[in-house]
């Protein structure tokens, strides 16, 4: 008795569900995030603890996520609240699809911030800067960090990357979900492909070092392993998969009824992971080829990898289809995190979509300006001895998206009834469908307040 909204588009296929949300899930997470925290954490336990993260919470509340918004068949906000009232639950549930929508918007304004950051290293791959920086005078880590705070403390670039990401945001999402979403997702996911695929090539082929970049991912040193670095893992499974903030639910909701959620999901975690793995592996081996250092922090892509960039032959054209990477990356993450309080004000208020598009991301835009100058002339303002970046970021990642993903993993485990759930995933009733509803129920939950209460303390 699932709820569809005839006049609701969809996916024109599963494929390009799937390459949506893995366009949505592959972003600065896999590039940025991932290979310097694997770095800082010691490489292998930490990356099988996140693997085991990623089946444990991932991939069961993104298979709750996806449920809620094909089931709801509206944004995020107005599916759960249809739900919850056909359901009969308690009215506060419906914050389920209100904090999503919120946090999609705060992560937005930083994110486009970072996206910008990637836009403007590809014209400084390509006009031959880390060159320039690594053979003047000053020493190369140093000249590379000169570049990078040079580049924070210039309010006026800084917003003007910012305006322009938004603005790739806003032509992309306005255009609609067939128009816009699906046509740039079906040529961005295939341009990052074969670029990551060039660039692990380039590490196999050409560094000699291949071997200990994957030694250093794969073997497990458990005696390495802090339980911190087991928190961060967790943490991290949300950030990567998209989960915690609606943007899940947006896309689930253009979902095809004959679609499987759980195929796709696991899909979508499986790619997901490949592309941090391999960003690893085009990454680690360019480390140790220069003798850079992998627990650099996040530094390690802005700043230790150009030193590669600069020194290697070529490094011009494969530190710039580096930072194309990264930017079709945050792109498609990007589009993602505006889709839920847009598609929301096309049907709630019934603006067209290149008005709801604009109105949003003008407004997020505005917040963003707040990030965009916590390095320079805002860098006095701080929150719990934070700039405004870096709160945006601490906020979200540490309360906002655990806290979403357990009210959903609650939500779909505990509150909506077994025969509901096992409907909307047109499953059989068989070990599947129960060891999925188990770990919703019982596993999930426990490890994400796990991680919510480590962000407290
Ligand atoms: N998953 C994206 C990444 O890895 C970030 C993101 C989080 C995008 C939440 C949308 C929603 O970069």
């Amino acid at each position: 008795m699932a709820s569809t909204n005839p006049a609701h588009p969809h996916w024109s296929s599963r494929l390009l569900f799937v390459l949506a949300a893995t366009g949505s899930a592959v972003g600065l997470g896999n590039v940025w995030k991932f290979p310097y925290i694997t770095g800082e954490n010691g490489g292998g336990a930490f990356v099988l603890v996140y693997l085991f993260c990623i089946v444990l919470i991932g991939v069961p509340i993104l298979m709750a996520e996806v449920l809620i918004g094909r089931r709801g068949g509206s944004s995020p906000i107005r599916s759960a609240r249809r739900l919850v009232d056909q359901l009969g639950a308690k009215r506060g549930w419906r914050i389920v699809g209100w904090m999503g929508v919120i946090s999609s918007i705060i992560v937005l304004s930083f994110y486009s911030v970072v996206t910008g950051w990637a836009l403007i290293y590809i014209w400084y791959a390509l006009s031959g800067r880390f060159t320039e920086a690594v053979s003047g005078d000053a020493e190369p880590g140093a000249a590379l960090e000169g570049m990078f705070s040079g580049l924070l403390a210039d309010p006026a670039m800084l917003l003007g990357l910012h305006t322009l990401a938004m603005a790739i945001a806003i032509l992309i999402i306005g255009r609609g979900v067939r128009e816009g979403l699906e046509r740039a997702v079906r040529v961005l996911m295939p341009g990052l492909f074969l670029i990551l695929l060039i660039l692990v090539a380039y590490a196999a082929f050409t560094t000699g070092r291949f071997g200990e970049g994957l030694d250093f991912m794969f073997r497990a040193d458990f005696s390495a392993l802090s339980w911190n670095a087991v928190l961060i893992a967790l943490g991290h499974a949300f950030f990567s998969l998209s989960i915690g903030l609606g943007a899940m639910m947006a896309y689930g909701s253009y979902l095809p009824q004959r679609v499987s959620i759980a195929r796709s999901a696991l899909l979508i975690a499986a790619l997901d992971t490949l592309v941090a793995l391999l960003s690893g592996l085009a990454i680690f081996p360019l480390v140790f080829a220069y003798d850079l250092i992998p627990s650099q922090g996040p530094g390690l892509i802005f700043i230790t990898l150009p030193i590669a960039f600069g020194q290697m032959p070529g490094g011009a054209v494969i530190g710039a289809l580096f930072f194309v990477f990264l930017s079709l990356g945050a792109l498609t993450s990007g589009i993602s995190l505006l889709e839920p309080s847009v598609e929301h004000l096309t049907e709630q208020k019934g603006l067209t979509r290149w008005k709801a598009a604009g109105l949003v991301g003008g407004f997020i835009w505005l917040l963003g300006i707040a990030s965009a100058l916590s390095f320079s002339s805002w860098s006095g303002i701080k929150l719990l001895d934070r700039n405004l970046f870096d709160l945006f970021d601490y906020l979200s990642s540490n309360y906002l998206l655990p806290l979403g993903g357990l009210l959903t993993a609650l939500f779909v485990g505990w509150v909506m009834p077994r025969a509901d759930s096992l409907d909307e995933l047109r499953m059989k009733d068989g070990i599947a469908y129960r060891s999925w509803r188990f770990v919703l129920r019982y596993v999930s939950p426990w490890l994400v307040a796990g991680v919510f209460l480590y962000g407290l303390i």
